[in-house]
């Protein structure tokens, strides 16, 4: 697909937003597998159920363009779950590697969130405002999972890691 207009550039991000969900997908299991509190454990779990909800919208969204889904890398997305796993492999199970886990999957949130937000901007740019309010509601999701991240790093999580150090 030649990207010479901003509806293109649109199904371009959506392709890449695909790849990176559904890599997403394969990555959430070992991340809850890898956490040792339950509700970092509970909160990855829950953001897997999420996340198939996502590509079904994105989906959802591409019937609203010319475009199917697939045909994208995301490189960007693979580096940052390898270096989730690289974390998983280098500390051992507990308290410790439970706030490198929070640290890895909120910058994959920041990621998803910046690509999320491109996507709506340029779909009300060209009018598309079905999938404007599909990937919004996305974006919201996305926003939420971070904040909870944040609340249990804060005031849970990195206080047991500080106390098992
Ligand atoms: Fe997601």
């Amino acid at each position: 697909m030649k990207i010479d207009s901003l509806e293109r550039l649109l199904v371009h991000e959506l392709k890449d937003l695909y790849s990176a969900e559904n890599q997403i997908l394969g990555a959430l299991p070992k991340m809850a597998e890898a956490a040792t509190h339950p509700e970092l454990k509970a909160a990855f779990k829950e953001h897997l159920e999420e996340t198939r909800g996502q590509v079904k919208r994105l989906e959802k969204a591409f019937e609203h363009t010319e475009f199917g889904p697939h045909g994208e890398h995301c490189p960007a997305c693979a580096g940052l779950i390898q270096e989730g796993e690289e974390i998983i492999a280098e500390i051992e199970a507990g308290e410790v590697r439970d706030a490198a886990l929070i640290a890895a999957a909120q910058r994959v949130e920041h990621y998803e969130m910046a690509g999320y937000g491109t996507a709506v901007a340029f779909a009300r740019k060209v009018g598309n405002h079905e999938v404007a309010d599909i990937l919004t509601a996305t974006l919201e999701e996305e926003g939420e999972t971070d904040r909870k991240l944040t609340r249990l790093a804060e005031k849970v999580i990195n206080f047991r890691a500080l106390a098992a150090s």
